[in-house]
């Protein structure tokens, strides 16, 4: 089979949405123009310089059936859960949480030097894997790998694999790659991504063209744009004149039918049923049921 480069499929416009206790952010995924991209539930990107957009935060509030994940550029979120953890994700930093079963937690974005932006990112879990134990995977900036080329190119690498360069997060169960590229302008780049695997590329810095193809055609991008990716074996892009920062984000389709309801994702309606009544009943939380 002939190698086939990913073009752009679609591309999809911020939607400024409030979410928790009142914050302001822009969804790309679970808006009005893409529900969802097997796996990927749901796509927020958080920030801004204002404190009231945000400082009321996401109070205690439940998840099941999915995982989380945060990503944050500036500023802290300081987190705190059912399962007895607490802490702070820095600039930089990213905690890959599996809510699994079921777990409450609190997160509470802050700046730091003013400043406070990041992403989340929801990733199905498949039916086998939605009630169990709640874990998670959390990783300082510092602890997340970089590959530097000699065209100016950084590659932050959350998980997957860029340049013979392993990600910070591993054993997932929908095989993710979760890149954070920052090309120079002018700087060409080229991912191998598996083929069949669900693909985006999230622009959030500057521009240039994404899913270039065999005769060198691709889609002019202009940050803050969401390209939604062909199947393929690779993604190429080339950056405009300032540059270009985005999230390169792929992973392996649950191609299983899901029932969502705000904070949970499950397979059937009958399981949204009982996660409220588990709500409800005080057996929501993993623990609590399973000791
Ligand atoms: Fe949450």
């Amino acid at each position: 089979m002939a190698s086939l480069h990913r073009s752009v499929t679609r591309l999809i416009e911020p939607e400024p949405t409030m979410e928790g206790a009142g914050v302001k952010l822009n969804r790309l995924i679970a808006g009005r123009q893409i529900d969802w991209l097997d796996p990927f539930l749901l796509l927020d990107h958080f920030g801004s310089d204002q404190p009231a957009d945000y400082m009321a935060g996401f109070p205690m509030h439940p998840h099941r059936g999915i995982e989380t994940v945060t990503y944050m550029l500036d500023g802290e979120t300081d987190h705190r859960d059912t399962m007895g953890n607490a802490g702070t994700i820095g600039p930089g930093a990213v905690q890959w949480m599996s809510a699994g079963g079921g777990l409450l937690h609190e997160e509470m974005p802050r700046p730091v030097n003013g400043k406070l932006e990041g992403f989340q990112l929801w990733v199905n879990l498949p039916a086998k894997l939605k009630m169990s134990r709640p874990s998670y995977q959390e990783f300082t900036a510092d602890q997340i790998p970089e590959a530097r080329r000699d065209d100016g190119t950084v590659i932050r690498v959350v998980a997957g694999e860029t340049d013979g360069v392993r990600g910070a997060v591993t054993e997932i169960a929908m095989q993710p790659t979760y890149l954070d590229v920052h090309l120079a302008p002018g700087a060409r780049f080229v991912q191998p991504v598996l083929r069949g695997h669900a693909a985006f590329a999230y622009a959030y810095r500057g521009g240039g063209t994404f899913g270039i193809g065999e005769g060198g055609e691709g889609t002019a991008i202009q940050a803050p744009q969401l390209a939604i990716l062909g199947d393929g074996d690779d993604f190429e892009a080339r950056a405009g004149d300032a540059g270009v920062r985005f999230l390169l984000v792929s992973g392996r389709p649950t191609r299983e039918t899901i029932a969502r309801y705000g904070p949970f994702v499950m397979n059937t309606r009958a399981e949204i049923v009982q996660a409220v009544n588990d709500l409800n009943n005080g057996t929501f939380v993993w623990e609590e049921r399973n000791g």
